[in-house]
């Protein structure tokens, strides 16, 4: 079993005018290639705040996050599906290769190929409030 992920006593304080929020206290696992990992919890338990900090969102007040494989990539599927409601899906999808100034036409077909993937391949030209929350989300 390959490790790829070790969170060590991580913590989490937010501070806001009234004070300081404790959002996470010592959480600690470890993450194996292959592994499905349900986060379950209550509102307001921190599950948000944590893919937050894996996603490299945010940061974290204490503990440690290790990597054990050279250049890791994390993925983040959002709550909100944080689409732009005046793009059409495929600009959505293609936002990061224009902000990364990478948007080359193999670069656009590759993700021409993910949306088809997620069959999504019918609606390219279309604007998120024309797709179903759940379309929506998988464009995110
Ligand atoms: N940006 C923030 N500023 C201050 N407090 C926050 C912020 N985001 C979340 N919190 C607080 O941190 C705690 C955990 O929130 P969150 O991670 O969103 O919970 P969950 O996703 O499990 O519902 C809650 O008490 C929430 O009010
Ligand atoms: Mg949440």
């Amino acid at each position: 079993m390959t490790k790829l992920l070790e969170i060590k006593n991580l913590k989490k304080n937010y501070h806001t005018l009234n004070g300081e929020i404790s959002a996470i206290k010592n959480i600690s696992f470890t993450v194996n290639e292959g592994d499905f990992i349900a986060i379950v919890g209550s509102s307001g338990c921190g599950k948000s705040t944590l893919l937050n900090i894996l996603g490299n969102l945010d940061n974290y007040t204490d503990g440690e996050i290790k990597y054990f494989k050279e250049n890791l990539k994390i993925g983040y599927m959002l709550q909100e599906d944080a689409l732009f409601p005046w793009l059409t899906i495929l600009d959505n999808a293609c936002l990061g290769l224009d902000i990364t100034k990478t948007k080359t036409k193999e670069n656009v077909d590759y993700v021409k190929g993910l949306l088809k993937t997620y069959g999504l391949e019918d609606f390219i030209n279309k604007y998120p409030s024309q797709l179903s929350g759940g379309m929506k989300q998988r464009v995110g």
